[in-house]
C-alpha cells in the first residue's frame, strides 16, 4: 500500500470533556469496537480498583484521576484510528491543550444533565482558535437531562459554533424512547439492556409501530425536530471540517446506546491527517520524506527502567524502525531505533509508521517538547506549539543546599517536558515557575523527591500578569516585587504583573513601554 492510501485510513483524534461526563466509558467502549479489550472496566478502575492504563504515578493513582495522556490505536471498519486520551483533571489543561496539537479532530462529550462546563470551554476554544474539527456527542440520556434544544442553544451561545443534531432524543430518562437518525433515517429504538434495534423512517407509519409513534413523548420530540428541519442550520461537511459547524450525536457511553452509530458516521466524516504548516511552508501528508514533532515527553512511565517517552506525530511520510533523522533545532543526525506504539494498556515496538500515527522514542534528554525530526536533506520546523499562560507562580528552592546538582536537573528535565514553565528573577537569578493549576505544582514536587531525590520548598507569589519586553526598554531600576521583571527559558525579558491594577499602573506611568502578550490562548 503506498504511503496515500495509508494517510487515507488514518483518524487520529482526542476526546474531551469536563470530569465525570463520561470520557473513560465512552473510550472503553470504542476499544470494545476495535476489539482491544474483552470487557468495560478495564480502562481505569478508579472504584473498582482494577488494572488501569495510565497508573505509572502514586499520585495519579491517590486522586482516582488520569493526569497524563496516553495514547492508543486500533483498527475499525478498514480505518486505523489513533485516540489521544487527554486528562480531563482540569488542573491539568496545559498536557491537554498540547495534545490537541497533535490530532486532526476532536470529539466532545457533554454531559445532558449538566450542559456545558467550565473545562469544555476552555479545551474547546483552543479546538476553535485551531480550527480542529469537532463532533458533540452528548451523553447519559438514560438519565433525566435538560432539554435537548436546550443544550443545543447553549453549545451555539456558548461555544460559538453552529449545531447540527446527525440525530434527536426522543424523550429521555424513563422516558427514553430512542434517537431519531436524521442522517441515516432510521430511528433507533432504546430498549434498555437489550440490543438497540432500527426502524427505517418509511416504515414507521405502516402500522407496525403504533405504540411508539402515538407516544406522546414521541409526538412532542417530533414538534421539535420539524422545528429543527424548518429553522436550524443545513448540515455542512465543508463547515464541519473547517470547525465552524460540530455534528451533534445524543445517546449513553453507558448502556451503550447511540455509540456505534456515532462512532460509525464519525469515522466516516473525520478528517484524514491534514497539511501541516512550518516555518518554511506547508507539508502534504503523503509527502515521501518522512517528518514529525514532538507535543509530548514523559519520564519514568515505567519506574523500574526511568526511562523517558518523546511522543511523536508523524506529519508526512513513512516511518521505519532504525531509519537515520535530523533534530531540525540542532541538526544533529540520530538513529531511530527504540521506538514503541501504545496499544492500550500495552507498548509494542512499532516497526512502520505514516502520517497521522502517534509512536513514542526514546529520549536520552536529547529532546524538547515542539523538536521537529525530519529525514530529507532540508531542515524546517513545524509551528511551536502554543504555550499556556500560568496561571499562578512560585518561587522554588531546594530545601537541602547540598543538592544543587539534582535539583537543577530535576527542574531542568521537567522544564524540557512541559511539566511547568520556568522563569529566572532579574537580576536575583531566583527560580519561579509557573503552572495553569495547582496540582501540577503537586506533581512537580512529588517528582523532584520521587525521581531526583530533592526535597524542594515552594512560596506562593500568587496569580500573576505576564507581559514580555523589548530588549532595549528594560530598566531594572522600575520594577520590584509587584512588577517583577524576569527572563524565560530563551532569556527575554518579561514583567510578572501583580494584577491587573498594577498592570494599568505601569502603562499609565510609561506609556513608551512596549508590552507584549505572547501567550495564544487566554
Ligand atoms: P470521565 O472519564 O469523563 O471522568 O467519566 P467516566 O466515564 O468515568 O464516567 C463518570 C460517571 O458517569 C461514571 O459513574 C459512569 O459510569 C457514569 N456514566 C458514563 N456514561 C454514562 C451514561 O451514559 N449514563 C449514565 N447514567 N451514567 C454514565 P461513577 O458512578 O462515577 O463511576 P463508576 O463506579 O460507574 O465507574
Amino acid at each position: 500500500m503506498g504511503i496515500q492510501d495509508e494517510v487515507k485510513k488514518r483518524k487520529t483524534f482526542a476526546i474531551i470533556s469536563h470530569p465525570d461526563a463520561g470520557k473513560t466509558t465512552m473510550t472503553e467502549k470504542l476499544l470494545l469496537f476495535g476489539n482491544l479489550i474483552r470487557s468495560a472496566g478495564t480502562v481505569k478502575g478508579k472504584k473498582s480498583g482494577k488494572f488501569a492504563t495510565s497508573d505509572w504515578m502514586e499520585i495519579e493513582k491517590q486522586r482516582g484521576i488520569s493526569v497524563t495522556s496516553s495514547v492508543m490505536n486500533f483498527e475499525y471498519m478498514g480505518h486505523k484510528v489513533n485516540i489521544l486520551d487527554t486528562p480531563g483533571h482540569e488542573d491539568f489543561s496545559e498536557d491537554t491543550y498540547r495534545t490537541l496539537t497533535a490530532v486532526d479532530s476532536v470529539v466532545m462529550i457533554i454531559d445532558a444533565t449538566k450542559g456545558i462546563e467550565a473545562q469544555t470551554i476552555k479545551l474547546f476554544k483552543v479546538c476553535k482558535m485551531r480550527g480542529i474539527p469537532i463532533f458533540t456527542f452528548i451523553n447519559k440520556l438514560d438519565r433525566e437531562g435538560r432539554e435537548p434544544l436546550d443544550l443545543l442553544d447553549q453549545i451555539e451561545e456558548v461555544l460559538e459554533i453552529e449545531t447540527y443534531p446527525m440525530n434527536y432524543p426522543v424523550g429521555m430518562g424513563k422516558r427514553f424512547l430512542g434517537i431519531y437518525d436524521r442522517y441515516h433515517k432510521q430511528f433507533v429504538k432504546y430498549n434498555g439492556n437489550e440490543d438497540e434495534s432500527y426502524i427505517p423512517f418509511d416504515e414507521l407509519d405502516n402500522g407496525d409501530y403504533t405504540s411508539l409513534t402515538e407516544n406522546p413523548t414521541y409526538q412532542e420530540s417530533m414538534g421539535e425536530i420539524e422545528l429543527l428541519n424548518e429553522a436550524g442550520d443545513q448540515f455542512s461537511i465543508d463547515r464541519v471540517l473547517e470547525g465552524e459547524q460540530t455534528p451533534v450525536f445524543f445517546g449513553s457511553a453507558l448502556a451503550p446506546f447511540g455509540v456505534q452509530t456515532f462512532f460509525d458516521t464519525f469515522v466516516e466524516m473525520a478528517p484524514t491527517p491534514v497539511p501541516r504548516r512550518t516555518t518554511e511552508e506547508v507539508v502534504q501528508p503523503d509527502n515521501p520524506d518522512f517528518s514529525g514533532f514532538i507535543f509530548k515527553i514523559q519520564a519514568n512511565m515505567n519506574p523500574q527502567h526511568r526511562d523517558r517517552i518523546a511522543f511523536l506525530r508523524v506529519c508526512s511520510g513513512k516511518f521505519e524502525r532504525g531509519m537515520n533523522v535530523q533534530l531540525a533545532r540542532t541538526g544533529k543526525t540520530i538513529k531511530l531505533s527504540q521506538t514503541q506504539q501504545f496499544v492500550a494498556s500495552s507498548r509494542d515496538t512499532v516497526e512502520e509508521a505514516f502520517a497521522g500515527d502517534i509512536i513514542g522514542i526514546y529520549d536520552p534528554g536529547s529532546y524538547r517538547i515542539g523538536d521537529t525530526l525530519v529525514e530529507g536533506k532540508q531542515l524546517f520546523e513545524y509551528d511551536e506549539l502554543p504555550q499556556f499562560p500560568p496561571e499562578m507562580f512560585q518561587r522554588v528552592t531546594a530545601k537541602n543546599v547540598m543538592k544543587a546538582k539534582q535539583f537543577r536537573k530535576g527542574i531542568e528535565q521537567l522544564v524540557q517536558e512541559g511539566a511547568i514553565q520556568l522563569f529566572r528573577g532579574y537580576p536575583t537569578d531566583s527560580m519561579i515557575i509557573g503552572a495553569v493549576g495547582q496540582l501540577q505544582y503537586e506533581v512537580f514536587q512529588y517528582r523532584m523527591k520521587n525521581e531526583y531525590n530533592v526535597e524542594v520548598m515552594l512560596e506562593s507569589i500568587g496569580e500573576r500578569i505576564p507581559r514580555w519586553l523589548k530588549k532595549d526598554q528594560v530598566d531594572p531600576r522600575v520594577f520590584d516585587e509587584r512588577n517583577m521583571l524576569v527572563k524565560d527559558r530563551e532569556d527575554e525579558f518579561l514583567v510578572l504583573f501583580k494584577n491587573d491594577f498594577a498592570l494599568r499602573w505601569f502603562i499609565d506611568k510609561y506609556p513608551d513601554v512596549e508590552l507584549i502578550d505572547l501567550y495564544e490562548v487566554n
